[in-house]
């Protein structure tokens, strides 16, 4: 990995924060930003409303997802006194450089984009131009801050990806080296949690079943509920990593208690192999709601005062628009817009 000069990520306010992006991305990133020493401007964590707006949303639900996202990024041990954490809209630059981006990304670029294709179904002349765009404007927030690693689950590699092509291809358009190549990092450990229901699907916020994933705010009795009606096969907890990785919704338990308890699956496997999957999923059940019950409380209670809540997101905004708005100056010049009086 080449030096980490500046992170940056982001997660789409739209339904419930779940588990895959706690242990995906949010965990993640809170390890990368307490073993760096990096300031403020380098560690920006950002809520990505405008990405939501590429599937339907009720504008409420919208607002409140923003705050629940802001919160539980604090919860989880983002210190806001040390990273930036800001909303996309309140930066006005992402959009501009989505424009200058979209001036030099080919059409066949994004429509190699595994995301769109799933999402956008069998009838993409009905797709919306927004959730074409997605990566455009997934780029601009990493390549407006000149952001040099960018921590997401293993479904947003590829968008990472050409991130890094449509900057190599701005810098050409330029012939100047303007902006920056960012890295994917990924925990490979935990960069696919699957669904409770379907070990071969991704968790996901927009799966219909709510038993499909285990959701940040769950309650106590609500998580014991869901990992006891989790799908598994008829035999015993695996006793060898090899028959582990053939049983896709055994593996995926074994994958998020090693998370939970910062253990390999193998270990496990050494512990719980041949036991009933009834006892292991009271004690998957248990280091669930002992690690979620402290952020929820703590999410809880910073939703109570949306105020200051708000004042964490306008700092944050305060340090990403500087930085932006530097970066942007260089990337206007570059391409030769008049300068602002
Ligand atoms: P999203 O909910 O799609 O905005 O995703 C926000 C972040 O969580 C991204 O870094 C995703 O890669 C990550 N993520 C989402 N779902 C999962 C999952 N099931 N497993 C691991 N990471 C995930
Ligand atoms: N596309 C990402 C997802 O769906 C969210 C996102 C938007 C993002 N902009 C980003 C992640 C910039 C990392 C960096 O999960």
């Amino acid at each position: 990995m080449t030096p980490v000069k500046r992170i940056l990520s982001g997660i789409r306010p739209t339904g419930h924060i779940h588990l895959g992006n706690y242990l995906g991305a949010i965990r993640h990133w809170v390890r990368l930003a307490s073993q760096s020493p990096l300031g403020q401007q380098d560690q920006l964590f950002c809520i990505v409303d405008q990405h939501a707006l590429t599937t339907m949303q009720d504008a409420q639900n919208l607002a409140d997802n923003t705050r629940t996202i802001a919160a539980a990024y604090i919860a989880s041990g983002i210190d806001p006194s040390k990273s930036s954490i800001f909303v996309q809209s309140h930066v006005p630059g992402h959009t501009e450089l989505a424009w200058y981006l979209g001036c030099i990304t080919p059409l066949g670029w994004l429509n190699r984009m595994t995301q769109f294709k799933d999402k956008a179904g069998k009838n993409q002349e009905s797709a919306l131009f927004g959730l074409y765009a997605y990566p455009v404007l997934m780029a601009a927030d990493i390549l407006i801050y000149k952001a040099t690693h960018v921590p997401v689950g293993a479904d947003q590699k590829q968008h990472v990806e050409l991130a890094r092509d449509i900057a190599g291809a701005f810098n050409n358009y330029c012939q100047k080296e303007v902006l920056v190549m960012p890295e994917p990092v990924i925990e490979t450990k935990v960069a696919r949690i699957m669904s409770l229901r379907d070990g071969t699907k991704k968790m996901s916020k927009s799966e219909i079943s709510d038993y499909s994933r285990i959701h940040l705010l769950d309650d106590p009795d609500t998580i014991v509920q869901k990992i006891r009606k989790a799908k598994t096969d008829a035999f015993p907890v695996p006793e060898t990593l090899e028959d582990m990785d053939v049983r896709p919704e055994a593996k995926n338990l074994m994958t998020i208690y090693a998370a939970l308890t910062e253990q390999n699956t193998d270990d496990l496997c050494q512990k719980f192999g041949g036991q009933s999957f009834s006892v292991f999923k009271q004690k998957l059940s248990d280091m669930l709601i002992e690690t979620l019950l402290p952020i929820q409380t703590h999410v809880r209670s910073l939703l109570r005062d949306k105020g200051a809540l708000d004042s964490v997101l306008q700092q944050g905004a305060a340090v990403a628009n500087d930085l932006a708005n530097q970066n942007l100056d260089d990337i206007r010049d570059a391409l030769g817009m008049v300068k602002r009086g």
